[in-house]
């Protein structure tokens, strides 16, 4: 499995989960533990790859070897990260769950209970990838796919729609696990259905599947 592949190459991965601060105690956010993306960027730094990890909050340890890592917190703190670096890589991973919302209003205080109920009024956030899909010029860009039905006409409207060379789609159920199922799908008439596997090992089938102009 250690091949060259990426000897050389750039690569930009987005991983973790964000969290959209509502005062300063409180967030938004969702339940990805980031194990995806950092397996990606050890097995990206295996294969040779000069790897930037844009990473969201989680509780794993920084993989060694990268070239560059970036913790960020909010979705537009790591859509800014990412587009920074996006111009000058070869190949991008998009695997963070990126919250969708964020709070219209940022609460400087912390907010009180009272007896009536709280409404909270969310905004869009920038869809990082959708971006970098639109920036795109010779990068590889690969998106990831998580959902609870209908899972390859989903992934296959998001492959377009974000203008990917690659999506990854796969159960959202298994957003905390340590193995995953997935789909590489890079077209509808090119998908590969892989068995269930670890996330490392299932990054470096991801990463293998990467061609290269
Ligand atoms: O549209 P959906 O959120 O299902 O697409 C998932 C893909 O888009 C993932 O690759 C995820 O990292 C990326 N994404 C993003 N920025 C967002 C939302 C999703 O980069 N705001």
């Amino acid at each position: 499995n250690n091949n060259t592949l990426l000897k050389g190459k750039k690569i930009l991965i987005t991983a973790g989960r964000t969290e959209e601060p509502i005062d300063p105690v409180r967030y938004l956010s969702n339940r990805s533990s980031g194990q995806m993306g950092y397996s990606l960027a050890k097995a990206a730094v295996k294969m040779g790859g000069q790897v930037t990890l844009i990473s969201g909050p989680t509780n794993l340890e920084i993989p060694e070897g990268l070239k560059e890592f970036v913790q960020v917190r909010s979705a537009q703190e790591m859509y800014e990260a990412a587009i920074k670096v996006f111009s000058s890589v070869d190949i991008a991973v998009a695997c963070a769950a990126v919250a969708d919302y964020k709070p219209k209003t940022y609460s400087t205080e912390k907010i009180k209970k009272k007896d009536e109920d709280l409404t909270i009024v969310l905004d869009r956030n920038p869809d990082i990838l959708f971006e970098m899909g639109k920036l795109k010029k010779n990068q590889y860009l690969i998106g990831f796919a998580a959902e609870t039905q209908n899972i390859i006409e989903n992934a296959l409207g998001k492959l377009k729609k974000k203008n990917l060379d690659m999506i990854v789609a796969n159960n959202a159920h298994n957003m905390q696990k340590k193995t995953n199922e997935i789909l590489i799908i890079k077209d509808k008439n090119n998908i590969k259905e892989l068995p269930e596997e670890s996330k490392e090992k299932l990054a470096y089938s991801i990463l293998n599947e990467i061609n290269l102009k």
